[in-house]
């Protein structure tokens, strides 16, 4: 069994962190500077081992380390290095890293697999800054909407503006895309975000399929007024129909099996005390493997929503931020990882992901495989998010030695 380097890769997890980590957890957002520093400090590592990278128009980025036989579709590993606000050096980078010291580690040995192994970073897998999660691998499918460039981040700044402003031609969103068959497969080391396997004391999870993530952006309309001489039996408050929205959302998704709903972000306008709000603005985010299940959610999430327009005299406007499917993860590559996992005499577990991957928007164009390593208390997307150095380290001798086997399956 092939062995990574796992004091290199917590000093690496170090390293890539401070570009964007404080006190306050890892603030790196794409297009900006902190994304840009921490593209540049992989770049010279991936140069260093002799790989030629690339990036699509939008800035998705491809490090290639050569095959033996170069007509063969690429095996691709990797992850994203953007982050949520104030999120964990984790989540996405310890599937970057992971990839690296793979590559790393069959180069130091003189390995060279058939297949070209290529090591991914997506651009902007969280959505933090334009509300779009994974839009870097949906437009490798294709598939974005033409207003997708005139959306903004909370300063006003549209994705078309940040494009340009950090170099890159905006129409790039329209022209990144990839055929399917490209590559020969996908895989994907990842914190599980869960306490699952920490509460099982498993410590790896082979992925079975990622819950497809519905965001809707939602405007409720009603009537401003004065909050203290505003009768209530006359008002039409847009901030307690919100809240009675959400509250139904909470309730509705559970009564299913595995659906999660959860809202994020709401903003009152004008948003001072002394004012019934004229409008709100909040997110849900509606997620399920089993589509079924959430296509049931969504349809009674809006037929809530038109009893309250009805009963409290507002408007309710839904619009899709994004309306991604789940994806389930190859038979041959679950079955691999974890042959390889119990090479190392690490008990795994087959289970769901919650959180979205890259992995999703792989899932049309090749086999895809998932390796899950344990969250400390289930923490992520908070600064406080933790895998103990050795979990991760057995995470990537998972991915290397699953890549050494892939090459001889795919
Ligand atoms: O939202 C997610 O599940 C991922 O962290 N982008
Ligand atoms: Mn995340
Ligand atoms: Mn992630």
């Amino acid at each position: 069994m092939l062995k990574i380097n796992q004091e290199r890769l917590g000093r690496r997890l170090e390293e890539l962190a401070q570009f964007g980590g404080s006190e306050q957890g890892m603030n790196r957002f794409s297009y900006t500077k902190e994304e840009k520093d921490a593209q540049n400090y992989l770049k010279e590592v991936f140069a260093a081992l002799g790989m030629t990278v690339t990036e699509d128009p939008l800035g998705n980025l491809f490090a290639r380390y050569e095959g033996l036989n170069p007509e063969l579709k690429p095996i691709v590993t990797g992850s994203h290095i953007d982050s949520v606000r104030n999120g964990g050096r984790y989540d996405g980078n310890l599937g970057v890293l992971g990839a690296l010291e793979a590559v790393q580690c069959l180069h130091e040995q003189g390995i060279r697999l058939n297949h070209p192994i290529v090591i991914f970073i997506s651009k902007d897998e969280e959505g933090t800054r334009f509300g779009s999660t994974m839009f870097g691998t949906e437009a490798m499918l294709g598939a974005l909407p033409a207003e997708f460039l005139d959306r903004t981040d909370r300063d006003g700044i549209t994705l078309r503006q940040a494009m340009t402003d950090a170099g890159y031609d905006p129409q790039g969103i329209f022209n990144s895309k990839v055929e399917p068959g490209s590559y020969a497969a996908y895989l994907e080391l990842h914190i599980e975000q869960a306490r699952v396997l920490e509460t099982m004391q498993i410590p790896i999870g082979i992925v079975t399929g990622i819950a497809g993530p519905l965001w809707f952006a939602v405007n409720i309309k009603g009537q401003a007024g004065h909050a203290g001489s505003t009768p209530m039996r006359i008002r039409h408050d847009p901030m307690v129909a919100a809240a009675r929205l959400i509250d139904q959302c909470d309730r509705i998704a559970r009564q299913f099996q595995d659906t999660v709903a959860t809202t994020g972000y709401i903003k009152a306008d004008p948003g001072t005390t002394n004012v019934i709000p004229a409008q709100v603005d909040f997110t849900i985010d509606l997620r399920d493997v089993s589509m079924a299940d959430r296509d049931q959610a969504e349809a009674e999430i809006k037929a809530a929503a038109r009893l309250l327009e009805e009963k409290m005299g507002v408007t309710i406007e839904f619009s899709d931020r994004v309306r991604t499917p789940s994806v389930l993860c190859n038979d041959a590559l679950m079955n691999v990882i974890e042959e390889t996992a119990g090479e190392f005499s690490l008990p795994s577990l087959r289970m769901p992901s919650g959180a979205c991957h890259d992995a999703m928007h792989f899932g049309p164009l090749c086999p895809i495989g998932m390796i899950f390593v344990p969250s400390v208390n289930g923490y992520s997307h908070r600064a406080d998010e933790y895998t103990p150095l050795e979990d991760c380290a057995n995470g990537a001798n998972v991915l290397l030695n699953t890549l050494v086997k892939a090459d001889a399956l795919v």
